[in-house]
């Protein structure tokens, strides 16, 4: 396929050829261990490491081998002793409560080193592991830098999953303890966490020693006695007795957090990240990235149980010394489509950092703008959108709408941080709609063919990362370093799959198009299709079923699941349908945003017994389709364009 770019000067963008990014990136490719150690500088080590790349460690190699750091003190403590003790550090700002929290770096030290404190209490040291199924609250972010303080290993489950999805997280990491809070708040609805975290610890076979509970006041939960704690009361008396945690050492190879993401079957894949490696990139590329300085405003409105919350609600402004903006509520009817420039506008943030379906979103309520023009936007410099691809009508339009450069980058749970970006520190580069701009610093970005063999530009072909990857990306998979041979970095060899596809443009720009296995995209979520086939293959009327993703104004995708059902089920297929609705919320969570399941005589297949998938999502796309070869009976197409008439 050879495909050309639309290229686009952008709105308001130092654009004006002079920037380092082509001499910045050369470097970072021809000296690594240069580049990343002059980095590193910009982090407070307790020992430097003795090699900044050992290839010898790991499935590919470890980056700041021999270091000892600790992650907490670089966001906090470095930052209080060094003069921004009085700076807000978090604001917390929630439409959903009406509330607004700020805790300025003393403040947010003084959280943490009292919940540290008591979890230690309970026996969490250096490994450890903490699990955290919690809203987005302030103190979720003080537990996760309490985690990071001494040692622990937190691994947070984002709030919409299941009871069932967070008992797989469970029975993975083996937390021995588990943070959580009786309620999350969505529109219109309060998100009890209790019962799923009680039905979660009950399926789980790996129990934690003991549960510290956020009671809200918007609903309070029971307590399980002897296992469940009050976190209100233990940080009271942490504070009242003034027990402060001290920060603990650790390798900077040693894992800061597990983040568990949608792998090709049911199973999730726990990501590991590093404490080292994570650090110096992700500081990196708070300035020479986001163009953000120290003391700047800065929001990324997503969820912490998500990659890009975690490094950059948490981890990046903190270490980088800003004020990071945590927003509960959503891009609209919290209250209205102005949410977003009320948040930016109150708090004065320079840049901000979204999902493209949040802006189709406020798009489809507010086309003209009208409340973006009630808000002064003046401080206000930079919007960067990543989790999807960012389709070119949304960029354009907030682009006009907003008068700031508008930038699309491409990253991955496994990564950590932003593999294709345009970096606004190093001074941007002409901005191309539909494509995330060039690779960062560190990167290899190659196309390759089935032989790993590189394509020639404007080709489609598999995108991979030469080994080894730089810092921040994941050194592997917890506890399975072959899973993550297997499943990354086999099929090309001397390099890192990442599963999207997509080409290189002559000017060296990625275009990343869609990908290679069974992940969709809804709303910016990454969902697994084939975890969803498992659960419809589960109810017993269900004979065969196939889950793919079909377009949607909004959320980009949705998942649609086609089924056939069990000879002799006498039951209406639209009673099934609703049972299979029911039950995939029930077991994988509302997240997943399953509410189309559509019943078919049978499923159409090639000769060889392959579903196909691409051909039925272009019927269901209402896009142009040629008949298959090796269609087995073509009328089966026909069945699946009359059953979707009026269903999508
Ligand atoms: N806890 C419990 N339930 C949750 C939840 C949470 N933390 N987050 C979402 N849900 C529920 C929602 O209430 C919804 O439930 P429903 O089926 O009863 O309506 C369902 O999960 C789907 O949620 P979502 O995909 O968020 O859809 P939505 O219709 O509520 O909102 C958008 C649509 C576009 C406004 C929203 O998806 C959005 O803001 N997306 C931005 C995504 C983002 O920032 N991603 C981060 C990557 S950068
Ligand atoms: P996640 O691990 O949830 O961050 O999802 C990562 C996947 O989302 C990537 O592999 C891509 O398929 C997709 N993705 C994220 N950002 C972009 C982007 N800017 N352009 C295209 N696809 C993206």
């Amino acid at each position: 396929m050879n495909v050309q770019g639309n290229v686009q000067g952008n709105v308001q963008g130092n654009v004006d050829g002079k920037s380092r990014y082509h001499e910045v990136h050369a470097r970072s490719l021809a000296d690594p261990e240069g580049f990343w150690a002059e980095a590193a500088k910009e982090i407070d080590w307790i020992e430097p490491a003795t090699k900044i790349f050992d290839p010898s460690q790991g499935p590919y190699g470890r980056w700041f081998a021999g270091g000892v750091v600790n992650t907490c003190y670089n966001a906090l403590d470095r930052h209080v002793e060094g003069g921004r003790a009085d700076q807000v550090a978090l604001i917390h700002d929630s439409p959903l409560t009406n509330s607004v929290t700020k805790l300025t770096y003393a403040e947010l030290l003084n959280e943490v080193q009292a919940l540290a404190a008591v979890m230690q209490d309970f026996g969490v040291g250096k490994g450890d592991r903490v699990l955290l199924y919690m809203p987005m609250v302030p103190e979720a972010v003080v537990a996760m830098l309490a985690c990071a303080r001494l040692g622990a290993v937190h691994s947070v489950v984002f709030g919409g999953f299941a009871a069932k999805e967070l008992a797989t997280r469970i029975d993975d990491a083996q937390p021995k303890l588990i943070l959580s809070a009786s309620c999350g708040i969505e529109p219109g609805r309060i998100v009890q966490y209790k019962p799923l975290l009680d039905e979660a610890i009950r399926l789980a076979g790996s129990k934690p020693k003991a549960c510290i509970v956020l009671q809200r006041p918007q609903l309070t939960c029971e307590m399980t006695p002897s296992r469940d704690y009050d976190w209100a009361s233990l940080r009271r008396k942490a504070l009242n007795d003034g027990k402060k945690a001290a920060c603990v050492p650790v390798a900077a190879t040693d894992p800061l957090y597990i983040l568990y993401t949608s792998g090709t079957t049911g199973v999730p894949k726990g990501v590991v990240r590093d404490n080292g490696g994570h650090l110096v990139a992700i500081k990196w590329s708070m300035f020479n990235l986001y163009g953000v300085k120290p003391g700047e405003v800065w929001w990324c409105g997503s969820d912490i149980g998500w990659v890009v919350g975690h490094s950059y609600i948490v981890y990046g402004p903190l270490l980088h010394g800003a004020t990071s903006i945590m927003y509960e509520g959503k891009p609209v009817g919290t209250p209205d489509a102005g949410a977003f420039w009320r948040v930016i506008s109150e708090h004065k943030a320079v840049a901000f950092f979204t999902a493209p379906t949040a802006f189709r979103a406020i798009r489809k309520e507010d086309p003209e703008g009208k409340f973006i023009r009630q808000y002064d936007l003046s401080k206000f410099r930079t919007l960067f959108l990543a989790g999807e691809r960012a389709d070119p009508p949304t960029v354009e339009w907030a682009e006009q709408q907003l008068k700031v450069p508008v930038i699309d980058h491409w990253w991955q749970t496994e990564t950590g941080w932003c593999i294709a970006g345009n970096p606004v520190g190093l001074g941007m580069l002409p901005v191309k709609h539909g494509s995330p701009t060039v690779p960062m610093p560190g990167y290899q970005v190659d196309v390759v063919d089935e032989a790993a063999k590189p394509v020639a530009a404007n080709t489609m072909g598999s995108i991979v990362i030469k080994l080894p990857m730089p810092p921040g990306c994941l050194p592997t998979l917890w506890n399975q370093d072959e899973r993550f041979k297997e499943g990354y970095l086999t099929e090309f060899p001397g390099y890192y799959k990442t599963s999207d596809a997509g080409y290189k443009d002559e000017d060296g720009y990625v275009w990343v198009m869609g990908r290679t296995d069974d992940i969709i995209n809804v709303a910016g979520h990454r969902l697994s299709t084939g975890g969803m086939e498992e659960i419809l293959a589960s109810h017993p009327d269900v004979a065969e079923c196939a889950v793919l993703g079909v377009k949607d104004a909004i959320k980009g995708e949705v998942p649609c699941g086609f089924l056939v059902l069990k000879a002799g089920v006498k039951r209406p297929p639209a009673e099934i349908e609703k049972e299979i609705v029911a039950l995939v919320r029930d077991k994988l969570g509302p997240v997943a945003a399953f509410k189309l399941a559509i019943t078919v005589g049978r499923l159409p297949k090639t000769r060889s017994g392959k579903i196909l998938r691409g051909t039925i999502k272009k019927i269901a796309d209402g896009e142009s389709w040629t008949m298959p070869a090796t269609i087995e009976d073509p009328k089966a197409l026909d069945e699946i364009g009359e059953a979707l008439k009026g269903r999508v």
